[in-house]
């Protein structure tokens, strides 16, 4: 039978168990945060259209073709986010966020939508864990941001990923690198559209997929040959500190992302077990941002964008299972109707000391409900029947090895605490 209603197309549901693998995954990436300082923000997920055209940059797939804008009842252009950069920036601007200490240091999670073609990895809704530090423009600041993305990954004992890494230059070194970039590639045999988005953005060509364009750029000339002494020295300090945090990359001088605010240290995260949507994770610094979107300072910034969906689907290709957390610890099997009063009042005062616990409902007999402890991933299983409750006393049963015991009823609490070492 097919339903009537489906989610829209590219646009996943998260349920169990697998909807714990993604808690698991997003976790593990805002702890990492945490521990480095940064706050959590919670911010709209529509925006007012211009916010996204301007920061992210009109010549971009993302604004040009991915964004779903629409008009509210009141006749105002608005956008489903496609990203959390530039509503972050929105909002220290509007709550003067820069004028307290610097930087700023806040993460972020939650989904992002983008009208993209859907396959494996690649939704119209995804999520994303985030982090942005604005206000000071360190590169060891840069080294932190990109060490929190790797330590994230690196605890949920991810392993078959690398870090690619360039420097975009700055405002002194872009505009040079640009005209040479612009020279060089209209010099080539492009086609119209090509030729055209040359001229409005030449480092947009140099992310072109199509082979014919790749090899045609293959001599192009590189960012990382233009940087100004002081780029090229804040280039060097994040490799110098990365090398000291024990975070391996490689220098990829064709790094091209996706948005257009990037500037200087720019990075991506890339997992080889995924096919085409092998990026897990990107970012870099924004000199520009702030300003392009009405700021009266001109604070640079720098963050990173982690795909949590991506990050599953890559811990799953490496077959690391990291959704322990979203267990039951003990799954309670009641034998007959006073059995299932006294265990329904149990479960309540187990998770009242911190124990997960699930019952089986309806009246399921003792092997549905041994199925149904088992499926349920618990460690433990107390049985109650007549017998035991007659005498005071509970079956424990560890799911694990099968060992059963009879213990006292009146002591449980303290048992099963002690044997999930909870102290
Ligand atoms: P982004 O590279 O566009 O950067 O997205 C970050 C990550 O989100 C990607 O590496 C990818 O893992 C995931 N992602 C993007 N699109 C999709 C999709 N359609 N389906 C599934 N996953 C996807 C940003 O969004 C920047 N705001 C990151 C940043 C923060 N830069 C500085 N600060």
């Amino acid at each position: 039978m097919s339903a009537e209603f489906a989610a829209p197309k590219g646009v996943p549901d998260y349920f169990p168990p697998a909807s714990a693998d993604f808690l698991a995954v997003r976790n593990a990436l805002t702890d990492a945060a945490h521990r480095a300082g940064y706050g959590h923000i919670e911010l709209p997920i529509f925006e007012d259209t211009a916010l996204f055209a301007r920061g992210v940059g009109e010549s971009t797939d993302v604004v040009s073709k991915e964004m779903y804008t629409f008009a509210d009842r009141g006749g105002r252009s608005v956008t489903l986010r496609p990203e959390g950069t530039a509503g972050v920036m929105r909002a220290v601007i509007q709550h003067g966020l820069d004028r307290g200490q610097l930087p700023v240091k806040v993460c972020y999670a939650g989904p992002f939508f983008r009208y993209e073609r859907p396959q494996a990895g690649r939704y119209r809704q995804l999520q994303q864990v985030g982090v942005e530090a604005i206000g000071v423009d360190d590169p060891a600041l840069d080294a932190e941001v990109i060490a929190v993305a790797d330590e994230g990954y690196r605890r949920l004992g991810l392993s078959g990923y690398r870090l690619e890494l360039t420097s975009l230059g700055d405002d002194t070194c872009r505009p040079r690198y640009r005209e040479a970039l612009q020279e060089f590639l209209l010099g080539l045999d492009l086609d119209e559209a090509t030729r055209e988005r040359a001229r409005i953005n030449p480092l947009r060509v140099l992310d072109d997929k199509r082979p014919e364009i790749k090899e045609a750029t293959a001599t192009a000339p590189l960012m990382i040959d233009y940087l100004s002494d002081s780029a090229g020295e804040h280039f060097a300090q994040v490799r110098r500190h990365l090398d000291r945090l024990g975070v391996p990359y490689e220098l990829n001088p064709r790094l091209v992302r996706g948005l257009d605010y990037y500037t200087k240290t720019t990075f991506e995260f890339v997992h080889d077990g995924l096919g085409a949507q092998s990026g897990i994770g990107g970012g870099g610094r924004y000199d520009g941002l702030m300003a392009a979107i009405g700021g009266k300072q001109e604070l640079s910034g720098i963050g990173f964008g982690i795909g949590v969906d991506r990050t599953v689907l890559a811990l799953a290709a490496e077959n690391v299972s990291v959704a322990g957390e979203g267990r039951v610890q003990v799954f309670g099997v009641p034998l007959g109707a006073a059995a299932k009063d006294e265990l329904v009042a149990l479960a309540g005062r187990l998770r009242e000391h911190g124990v997960s616990v699930d019952l089986a409902y309806g009246d399921r007999g003792l092997k549905g409900a041994m199925k149904a402890a088992d499926r349920s991933g618990a460690r433990l299983a107390l049985v109650l029947g007549e017998n035991e409750l007659a005498d005071g006393t509970i079956e424990i049963k560890d799911l694990a090895d099968g060992q059963q015991t009879k213990v006292a009823l009146d002591g449980i609490v303290a048992e099963v605490r002690a044997r999930l070492n909870l102290g």
